[in-house]
């Protein structure tokens, strides 16, 4: 079957987007627990970029689980497949000439360096949202970690099931002690360093 598809290149080329839109694309892709931050910062730093006036958009856990990936639960191969989903779009995006921030917990090393795979040189910025484990559950959101404990959410991330720490990640922003804006500028700083943004 996936013999008689044939790719066919966009007529318009990565540099173009990027002259026209004035910056670059990439994947900035958040990764931490349940809690740690990883959705509050994204969307900070979307409100922030749509204010200088770069393209950016944000892919979120629950969202995409609410349509996309509804199909998915939280064993290992769902999230595996979960992820290489969610990479795939992030790519288009990135094709489209978009900075495209993604919020998911990606506990798998494996999975998400297949997602960096995918993607081209300097596309895929891993960005590591630490937070103790101590920390998120006494910020427990929406309630999750409680329920966890009570043993009514099975295979919950840091508690039944594991988070793999990135090894290299491009940024390790501390949520525990910086604030959102000192952490969306660290990311801003980033950007800027790539020369994905002026
Ligand atoms: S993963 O591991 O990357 O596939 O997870 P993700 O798509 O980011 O979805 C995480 C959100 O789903 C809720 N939730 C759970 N998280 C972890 N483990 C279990 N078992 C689970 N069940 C539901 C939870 O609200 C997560 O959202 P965040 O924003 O991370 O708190």
């Amino acid at each position: 079957m996936e013999s008689n598809i044939i790719w066919h290149d966009t007529a318009v080329t990565k540099k173009e987007r990027r002259d026209r839109n004035g910056h670059g694309s990439a994947v900035l892709w958040f990764t931490g627990l349940s809690g740690s931050g990883k959705s509050t910062l994204a969307n900070a730093l979307d409100r922030r970029l749509t204010q200088l006036g770069i393209k950016s958009f944000v892919l979120d856990g629950d969202n995409i689980r609410h349509g996309l990936n509804k199909d998915l639960g939280f064993s290992p191969e769902d999230r595996k497949e979960n992820i290489r989903r969610i990479g795939e779009v992030a790519k288009l995006f990135v094709e489209s000439g978009q900075l495209v921030l993604t919020a998911f917990i990606s506990p798998y090393r494996e999975d998400r360096d297949q997602v960096r795979a995918l993607l081209g040189q300097g596309e895929f910025l891993e960005i590591y949202v630490r937070c103790s484990l101590e920390e998120c559950e006494r910020r427990d959101p929406k309630g999750l970690y409680q329920r966890a404990r009570r043993g009514e959410i099975p295979e919950f991330t840091g508690i039944h099931a594991p988070y793999e720490e990135p090894l290299a990640p491009e940024l390790v922003v501390d949520s525990q002690r910086w604030t959102v804006e000192e952490s969306v500028e660290s990311i801003l700083k980033l950007c800027e360093e790539r020369q994905l943004i002026q």
